[in-house]
C-alpha cells in the first residue's frame, strides 16, 4: 500500500461548514483505521468565522497552517452576516480567492454525477437523464476574467468605466489542459473544449494550444463546442459529455448548471490543484445559511472531496475507492437526507448518513 502520511489543514468556515466537517472527519477516521494509515488533521479559520474571530477572512496563520500542509479540506464560507461587507471583504471572495492564487491552485475538478437511484432528484425529465450520468467539468482557475489585468473602475465623463480583461498565455492553458487529458484517459477518454472561438481572440489561442497537447494523447478523443451552444445541451442531454474543459469564468457558470442539473448540490465534491501535490477539496454547495446548524445537511460533498483528496494529494486510491463505494453503497440501499429524499421518503440527518458511510468503509477494510 502506498505511505499516507502527512498534515491536512481542516478549515470548516461557516453555514454547514462545521457540522458537515465534523461528520466528514468521522469518515476519516473509519478509512483510517480500515486502510491502515495516519494523517495529522489540523483546524484553521476561514470565511466569516474567521472575520469574526481576527477581522480577517483568511488570517495569516491559517495561510501558514496551509503552507505547512498537504492538503486543505475546506467547508465553505459566506452567509447573511458578512453579507453587507464591502465585496472585496466579503468572505467567499476575501477567502477563496487568494487561497487560489497564493497555492497557484490553477485546475479546479467539479464531477457532476447523477447516481441512477436519484434520477428523481434531477430537474430534468426522467427520459433525459435515464441511468444517470457523470461529467467532470475541468476549470481554469487563475486566470482569464477573474485575475487578468487591467481590472478597475475609473471615472469617465459624467459616467465610469469598468473593465475585465480576459488574458490566457499558452502555458496557462496547457498546465490544465494536462489536467483534463489525465483525468479523461481514466474515465470515458473524451475531452470537449468549451470556448467562444467565434469571437474571442482569447478562445482561439485555447483551441491552438488544447490541439497540441491533444496530439500528446493520441487515446483520448477532443472535440469544441462554443459556450451558449454547451449550455444548452448540459440540459437537453448531460450525458452526452465526459470531460468539460474550460476557461475560468465559463467553467464556474457551467460547472453550476451541471450540478443543478444533477440533481444535488449536497452530492458534489470538487479539487482545486496545483503543481505537485497540493490540493484544496471542498463540497460544491455553500455554506447553505437557511438550513446551518439543524444537523440535516447532506454530508456527502464533503465526504466525496475527502475521498477526492485521499486519491489527489496522497495517491491513496484504494481509500478513495472505499469511500466512493460506501456512499453509492449508502444511496443504493436507500439512505437519503432530506435534500435527495422524494416525498413521503425516510429521511436521516447529517450524522447518521456520515454514520452509515463510516461503517460501510470500516466494514470494506475489515474484508479486505
Ligand atoms: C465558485 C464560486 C467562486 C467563483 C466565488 C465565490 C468567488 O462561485 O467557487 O465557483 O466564482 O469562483
Ligand atoms: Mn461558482
Amino acid at each position: 500500500m502506498a505511505e499516507t502520511k502527512g498534515k491536512v489543514a481542516v478549515l470548516a468556515g461557516d453555514g454547514i461548514g462545521p457540522e458537515v466537517m465534523e461528520a466528514t472527519l468521522k469518515v476519516a477516521e473509519a478509512t483510517e483505521g480500515s486502510h491502515g494509515f495516519r494523517l495529522e488533521w489540523k483546524r484553521g479559520l476561514v470565511g466569516g468565522a474567521a472575520i469574526d474571530a481576527s477581522g480577517k477572512a483568511l488570517p495569516e496563520d491559517t495561510v501558514e497552517l496551509c503552507r505547512s500542509s498537504t492538503a486543505v479540506l475546506f467547508g465553505s464560507v459566506g452567509g447573511p452576516k458578512w453579507e453587507s461587507l464591502p465585496p472585496n471583504e466579503q468572505p467567499e471572495r476575501a477567502a477563496l480567492l487568494p487561497l487560489r492564487k497564493i497555492f497557484g491552485l490553477y485546475a479546479n475538478l467539479r464531477p457532476a454525477v447523477l447516481y441512477p437511484e436519484l434520477t428523481g432528484c434531477s430537474p430534468l425529465r426522467p427520459e433525459r437523464v435515464a441511468g444517470g450520468f457523470d461529467v467532470l467539468v475541468v476549470r481554469e482557475l487563475t486566470g482569464g476574467l477573474y485575475f487578468g489585468q487591467p481590472k478597475e473602475t475609473v471615472k469617465k465623463g459624467s459616467g465610469e468605466r469598468a473593465v475585465d480583461t480576459m488574458v490566457y498565455e499558452t502555458h496557462e492553458i496547457e498546465r490544465v489542459t494536462e489536467v483534463a487529458f489525465r483525468a479523461a484517459a481514466g474515465r470515458k477518454k473524451r475531452v470537449t473544449l468549451v470556448d467562444k472561438a467565434n469571437v474571442l481572440e482569447s478562445s482561439l489561442l485555447w483551441r491552438k494550444t488544447v490541439k497540441g497537447i491533444a496530439a500528446r494523447h493520441p487515446g483520448i478523443a477532443l472535440d469544441f463546442i462554443y459556450v451558449d451552444n454547451a449550455a444548452m445541451q448540459l440540459v437537453r442531454d448531460p450525458g452526452r459529455f465526459d470531460v468539460l474543459l474550460c476557461e475560468n469564468l465559463f467553467g464556474d457558470i457551467l460547472s453550476d448548471e451541471a450540478a443543478a442539473v444533477a440533481g444535488s448540490l449536497g452530492m458534489l465534491p470538487s479539487a482545486s490543484l496545483g503543481l505537485g501535490n497540493f490540493g484544496l477539496y471542498e463540497p460544491a454547495g455553500g455554506s447553505a445559511p437557511d438550513i446551518a446548524g439543524k444537523g440535516i445537511a447532506n454530508p456527502i460533498a464533503q465526504i466525496l472531496s475527502l475521498a477526492m483528496m485521499l486519491e489527489m494529494s496522497f495517491g491513496n486510491r484504494p481509500a478513495a475507492e472505499s469511500i466512493r463505494g460506501a456512499v453509492a453503497g449508502a444511496i443504493r440501499d436507500g439512505w437519503r437526507t432530506a435534500d435527495i429524499a422524494a416525498p413521503g421518503e425516510k429521511c436521516v440527518g447529517t450524522r447518521e448518513m456520515a454514520g452509515e458511510i463510516a461503517r460501510r468503509v470500516a466494514s470494506r477494510g475489515a474484508k479486505g
